[in-house]
C-alpha cells in the first residue's frame, strides 16, 4: 500500500489546541504591533517549517570539514519530521523507452522555413526570451565541411490582444555542428529574440519567424507580477531529468494540469547522449570514449515534445555536457536556449539568477567550475552580496546533482561542491534548494553540514522526470552493505565515522522512488507550500505536501541593512 499523504499537522486535544491557538494570536498581535518591518517574526517560533506527528531529537553528528559558517543563530522550536521511506511499488514499471522519433509530438511537421521548437524564458524584469528553430537538421557521414546558413530573419510580433500585434522585436540566430568521426550532426538554425518593456501581470499574444517568409501560429505567454515584497502568491513548477519517454510524457501532462505559470527544469533535458551517433541506443555498460557520443536529432525531438509550455528556466545537468570529438561541450544547450545570465551579471549561461515575484532564484552550474576563485564563485559571492531580502524575501537555489542524497546512485557525487559552496549559501540564508540527477524523490529537513539545523535550507531531490535511465530504487542504508566504497568519491567525508548512515538519517524527511513533478507555492513573505505529485496518482492527490515557514529567528534569514 503506497502512502498518499505524507504531511500531517500536529494535533492535540481540542482544548489544548484552542488554548495554543489563542496564545499564538496574542503573540502575533504583539509582534505585529511592535515590529515596524511588518514581518511576523514570532510566527515561526510557534509553527516551524514542517509539522509531523513525532518529534525527533536533533543530533549534532557532523564531522565534515565545514566549520564556522557565519550568520546563523540557532533558534529553538524547530520540529524536524521523522524520517520516512516509501519503497518502490513494484506493480509499476521502473521506466519506459523513449517515444519514437517518427510520430507526434516528436516528429518534425513544420517545413524548412516554418518556426518550430518554440521556447519561452524569463529574461529579466519586464523582458522575455522567445526562441525557436528553423531549417532541416541533418546527420552526415564523417566530418562536415560547412556550415552556417542563417538566411531567415529572427522576428517576433506581439501585443496584448489576439491577432493585434503592435510590438515588433528582432534578434539573433545561431547554429552548431556536433562533430564525430563517424556521423556528425549539422543543426538547423536557432533564433532568439528578447522582448523588453513588457507590462507585468499581462497576457501577450505573439507570432515568431521571418515576416517575409513564414511566421508561427499565434501563441500566448503571461508576464509575472513585478518582483517585490508584496508579490504573492506565486506558483512555480519544478522538474528535472525529464527525457522523452512515456513516463516523461505523463510528467509533462500532470505538470500542465497543475498550471504553474513558470517552470524550473533542474538539468538533464533530452538524454540524447544515451545514443550512438547513428541513432541506435547505447547500452548502459558501453565503455566510454574520449568524447561523448550523442544523437542530436533527439534534441530537436525534445524541443517539439516540450513546446509550447510556460516560461521554462533551464540549468545544465551532466547530460548537457556532450563533449564532441572536436572537444566542444554544451553546444546544443547553449545554441537552443537563452537564459538571463548577462542580465544577472554572469558571463556564462551555465549559471545565473533571476527574480520572480517575492523570490530570488539562483540557477547554479554544477558542471561549470564552482571552486573558490572560479568565475562562478566570484559571481555567486557578488550576486548574494547584492541580494535584497526586503525586496524578494525567498532565496531559492537549484543545481543539478544533490548534496543531500541517501540513494546509492550518485551518492556524494558532488560532495566537493557542497564543501565549497554550502557555507556561502547557509550564510545568506537560502530557504530551499532543488536538485535532480538522482532519478527518485527525496525531501530533507532543514540541514547544514549533515546536521538538522533550524537555519539551514530544505533540500529537495526531484530527478524523477521520467527519463530513459529509469528509477533508482535503492538506498545506501537499506541494507548498510549497500554503502559504496569511500574511495570512489572525490571528497569522501564521514559522518559519525561512517561514509554512509546506518539508517535513514535525521536530515532525510521523506524518500520515495516514483516519477513526478513538484509545485512550490509562495504564499507570503514567510509562508510557502511544497507539493510533490507523483505520476501514479491523479494530480488532485498530492503525494507529499509540506508547509514551509521562513525562520526569522535565524540571523541568516533576516534582512541585511544596506
Ligand atoms: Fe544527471
Amino acid at each position: 500500500m503506497v502512502e498518499t499523504k505524507q504531511w500531517k499537522e500536529v494535533k492535540g486535544p481540542l482544548s489544548i489546541s484552542l488554548g495554543i491557538t489563542a496564545l499564538v494570536w496574542l503573540l502575533l498581535f504583539v509582534v505585529v504591533i511592535l515590529d515596524p518591518t511588518g514581518h511576523h517574526a514570532g510566527s515561526n517560533e510557534l509553527d516551524q517549517a514542517a509539522s509531523s506527528t513525532q518529534t525527533l531529537p536533533v543530533t549534532g553528528n557532523a564531522q565534515g570539514p565545514l566549520q564556522g559558517a557565519k550568520g546563523a543563530v540557532k533558534s529553538s522550536g524547530y520540529t524536524p519530521e521523522r524520517p520516512r521511506t516509501v519503497p518502490f511499488d513494484f506493480s509499476y514499471a521502473k521506466g519506459s523507452d523513449d517515444l519514437p522519433l517518427d510520430r507526434p509530438p516528436l516528429a518534425k511537421i513544420a517545413s524548412e522555413v516554418e518556426p518550430e521548437q518554440i521556447h519561452i524564458a524569463l529574461a529579466g524584469e519586464g523582458a522575455m526570451y522567445i526562441s525557436w528553430a528553423t531549417g532541416n537538421a541533418s546527420v552526415v557521414e564523417g566530418l562536415p565541411r560547412i556550415v552556417s546558413r542563417h538566411t531567415l530573419a529572427s522576428v517576433v510580433v506581439y501585443g496584448n490582444e489576439s491577432g493585434w500585434y503592435d510590438g515588433v522585436a528582432s534578434g539573433e540566430a545561431t547554429a552548431y555542428v556536433q562533430t564525430y568521426p563517424d556521423f556528425s550532426y549539422i543543426s538547423g538554425t536557432f533564433h532568439h529574440v528578447r522582448l523588453t518593456g513588457l507590462q507585468p501581470n499581462a497576457s501577450y499574444y505573439f507570432k515568431c519567424g521571418d515576416p517575409g517568409v513564414a511566421m508561427s501560429r499565434e501563441l500566448r505567454f503571461a508576464t509575472p507580477q513585478p518582483p517585490g515584497p508584496a508579490a504573492f502568491p506565486q506558483r512555480i513548477g519544478v522538474i528535472a531529468d525529464l527525457g522523452q519517454t512515456h513516463n516523461s510524457s505523463a510528467t509533462l501532462q500532470h505538470l500542465i494540469q497543475s498550471q504553474p505559470p513558470v517552470v524550473l527544469l533542474v538539468g538533464d533535458l533530452t538524454y540524447a547522449d544515451n545514443y550512438f551517433t547513428n541513432g541506435t541506443l547505447r547500452p548502459p555498460m558501453t565503455p566510454p570514449k574520449a568524447y561523448q557520443e550523442t544523437y542530436q536529432p533527439r534534441w530537436d525531438a525534445w524541443g517539439r515534445f516540450v513546446e509550447p509550455l510556460v516560461p521554462m528556466m533551464v540549468v545544465e545537468g551532466n547530460h548537457e555536457v556532450e563533449a564532441d570529438s572536436a572537444g566542444k561541450s554544451f553546444q546544443a544547450y547553449n545554441a537552443r536556449y537563452r537564459v538571463p545570465h548577462a542580465e544577472s551579471g554572469s558571463d556564462s549561461p551555465l549559471y545565473y539568477s533571476f527574480d520572480l515575484a517575492g523570490s530570488h532564484i539562483l540557477m547554479l552550474g554544477a558542471y561549470a567550475d564552482w571552486g573558490e576563485g572560479s568565475e562562478q564563485y566570484r559571481w555567486l559571492v557578488a550576486d548574494l552580496a547584492a541580494y535584497n531580502r526586503s525586496r524578494t524575501p525567498w532565496l531559492i537555489a537549484t543545481f543539478h546533482a544533490p548534496w543531500y542524497n541517501t540513494y546509492i546512485a550518485h551518492y556524494k557525487e558532488l560532495e566537493c561542491m557542497r564543501i565549497a559552496l554550502e557555507p556561502l549559501l547557509y550564510e545568506h540564508g537560502v530557504d530551499i534548494i532543488f536538485a535532480g540527477h538522482v532519478h527518485a524523490y527525496e525531501r530533507c529537513n532543514r540541514v547544514y553540514n549533515y546536521t538538522v539545523d533550524p537555519c539551514g535550507p530544505i533540500h529537495v531531490t526531484i530527478g524523477d522526470g521520467g527519463n530513459i535511465e529509469k528509477l533508482y530504487t535503492d538506498w545506501v542504508d537499506q541494507p548498510p552493505s549497500n554503502c559504496p566504497l569511500p574511495g570512489t568519491a572525490a571528497c569522501p567525508t564521514l559522518q559519525e565515522g561512517s561514509f554512509c548512515p546506518a539508517q535513514q538519517p535525521p536530515w532525510s524527511a521523506y524518500r520515495e522512488p516514483s516519477f513526478g513533478h513538484g509545485i512550490l507555492e509562495l504564499a507570503s513573505t514567510t509562508e510557502a507550500t511544497w507539493t510533490w505529485h507523483k505520476n501514479q496518482d491523479s494530480v488532485a492527490v498530492a503525494s507529499d505536501t509540506v508547509k514551509i515557514r521562513r525562520n526569522l529567528q535565524c540571523t541568516n534569514q533576516q534582512e541585511r541593512r544596506r
